[in-house]
This record gives C-alpha cells, sequence and structure tokens, in this order.
C-alpha cells in the first residue's frame, strides 16, 4: 500500500506528519521522501547511532538501478534505518537533481506500490499541477492533504483538490484523496468548517479528521529537542487517524478490484 502525504501550499506539517504516521504505522512501513523541492529527512534524521545519513543512498540509487532493471525486491538495498527503526528512502538534495528523476518517476511510483514487504508512506511536498511526482502520485492508494486552518489555506486546498479529482480523467486515474487539520487540539470547529465549505463547492474528499497542533512534540521530530515522543498530543492524535488513513487506501484497492 502506497499511501502520499502532502500539502497545497505552504509548509502545514507534511514532512512531520510522514515521519510520526510511518513511526505508528502498524505494519512493516518505509518512508519514503519523494518531496521535489528537496528533501528533509537527510538533513534531519540521525542513525540509531546518532550518525547523519548517507545522502547518496535513496531515491537517485534507486533511481540509477532502476534504469538497469532492478524489481521491488531490490529496493532494500537502498533503505536507511533511523533512530526509532524506521526504514527510510532518503530524497534529492536539492530540486536541480529532479530533472534527472523526471523520465523514472513511472518506474519509481511503481516499485515504491508493490514493495512486497512493506507499505510506504511518502512525502510528496507541496502539489502544484506540474508536479514532477505525478505518477507517484497516481499511484498512490491513498493522498492525505496536510492543511493548516485559515481562510487563504482552505482556498488552495479547494483548488488542489478539483486538479486531484480531473486525475480521474487521465490515464493512471486519481487516488483515494483525504484532508487532515493540523489545530489546535481543543478546536473542534476547524474540520466541520472545512468540510462543509468542500460540500458547498461540490467537493466530496473526506476530512478524515485533526492532527494536534504540539510545538514540542513537533520540534522533537525535527531534532531541535531530545524528548520521548510516544505520550505526545501529535503522536496520539497521528496514531488515532491510522484506522481512516487505511479504510481509504482500501477504497481505491477495491475500485481497482472492480475494474
Ligand atoms: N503538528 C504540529 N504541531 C506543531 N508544529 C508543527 C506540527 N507539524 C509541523 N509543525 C511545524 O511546522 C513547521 C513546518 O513543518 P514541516 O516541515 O513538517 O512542514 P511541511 O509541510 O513539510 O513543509 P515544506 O512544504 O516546507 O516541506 C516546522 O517548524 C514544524 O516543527
Ligand atoms: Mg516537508
Amino acid at each position: 500500500m502506497l499511501l502520499g502525504v502532502a500539502s497545497a501550499k505552504g509548509a502545514p506539517g507534511v514532512t512531520t506528519t510522514a515521519r510520526v504516521l510511518a513511526a505508528v504505522w502498524p505494519t512493516e512501513v518505509v518512508l519514503a521522501d519523494c518531496d521535489p523541492a528537496g528533501g528533509d529527512l537527510a538533513l534531519l534524521a540521525r542513525t540509531p547511532a546518532g550518525e547523519v545519513l548517507d545522502p547518496d543512498r535513496g531515491l537517485l540509487s534507486l533511481a540509477a538501478d532502476a534504469r538497469r532493471g532492478v524489481g521491488a525486491r531490490d529496493v532494500a538495498a537502498h533503505l536507511q534505518h533511523v533512530d526509532g527503526g524506521t526504514a527510510v528512502l532518503c530524497g534529492i538534495g536539492a530540486p536541480e537533481q529532479m530533472t534527472g528523476l523526471g523520465p523514472m518517476w513511472p518506474t519509481l511510483a511503481q516499485l515504491l506500490h508493490r514493495l512486497p514487504t512493506a507499505n510506504v508512506v511518502a512525502d510528496l511536498g507541496r502539489l502544484v499541477p506540474d508536479t514532477p511526482v505525478l505518477p507517484l502520485v497516481q499511484a498512490c492508494d491513498a493522498l492525505v492533504m496536510i492543511v493548516r486552518p485559515s481562510v487563504e489555506a482552505f482556498g488552495h486546498l479547494r483548488e488542489r483538490l478539483r486538479w486531484l479529482a480531473s486525475l480521474e480523467q487521465l490515464p493512471g486515474g486519481a487516488p483515494a484523496v483525504g484532508v487532515l487539520v493540523v489545530t489546535e487540539s481543543s478546536d473542534r470547529r476547524s474540520a466541520t468548517d472545512l468540510q462543509r465549505l468542500l460540500a458547498s463547492s461540490g467537493i466530496t474528499v473526506p476530512v478524515l479528521g485533526t492532527i494536534a497542533l504540539d510545538r514540542h512534540a513537533a520540534d522533537v521530530v525535527q531534532g531541535r529537542l531530545d524528548r520521548g515522543l510516544s505520550r505526545s498530543l501529535l503522536v496520539r492524535s497521528v496514531r488515532s487517524l491510522v484506522p481512516s488513513l487505511r479504510a481509504l487506501a482500501d477504497t481505491r484497492g477495491f475500485a481497482h478490484a472492480q475494474v
């Protein structure tokens, strides 16, 4: 199963959410850093021994091997393990490197989608209609859009959701899409307001819930603070969303099975 995490604009917390999701995912999982603007993972994450990751082992080395025709089982050679045990596929260091990867995205998307032993959580960064990772977006079983509660963020999200719906008309189709709002844990209104706004625009994408705005925990995830995380509001809120995300991914699997 391939689960994409992305945003329409701004920095609402895609990377943070993807990292926490991978950490709490109930099955074997790979965290794939596929942000076309340049990955943060290789800069932020550390090995269990506290060392920096090897930036040359990841998407670029996998793409080089994929040119020679490797299969999904060979992806393991390009993974590294970070503190906490998560297996990660490091991203590109700079957006220029996307150019070289461009023609390989359909192959990379298939490799990540068909990983035999693990689910994949992919950080897709900010989605724009000419995103180079479009094949990966289309290969996702589920794509979760992260947003903060503000009028302009909701407006940009609505436009991106329209674009995502339009992918249904293209070969490769569209993933099942859901939305998560990063907000104060006491905020009971934003998710409902957003759902109502989307409905009034004729968009049926579900708002699946909220991720707790938890600055301390987010700082720990980013390596700015050293502290246990498992009982934080952030981790608890993300963990509680896992069943909804798996169910969302199943809806596309079901649709594929009907074709
Ligand atoms: N749930 C959260 N609670 C509090 N702060 C958060 C949360 N998620 C992310 N942040 C903070 O917001 C900032 C942006 O987070 P992050 O890098 O995860 O966003 P992003 O959407 O991946 O951004 P970009 O598009 O630049 O890659 C960081 O300072 C991070 O610590
Ligand atoms: Mg990011």
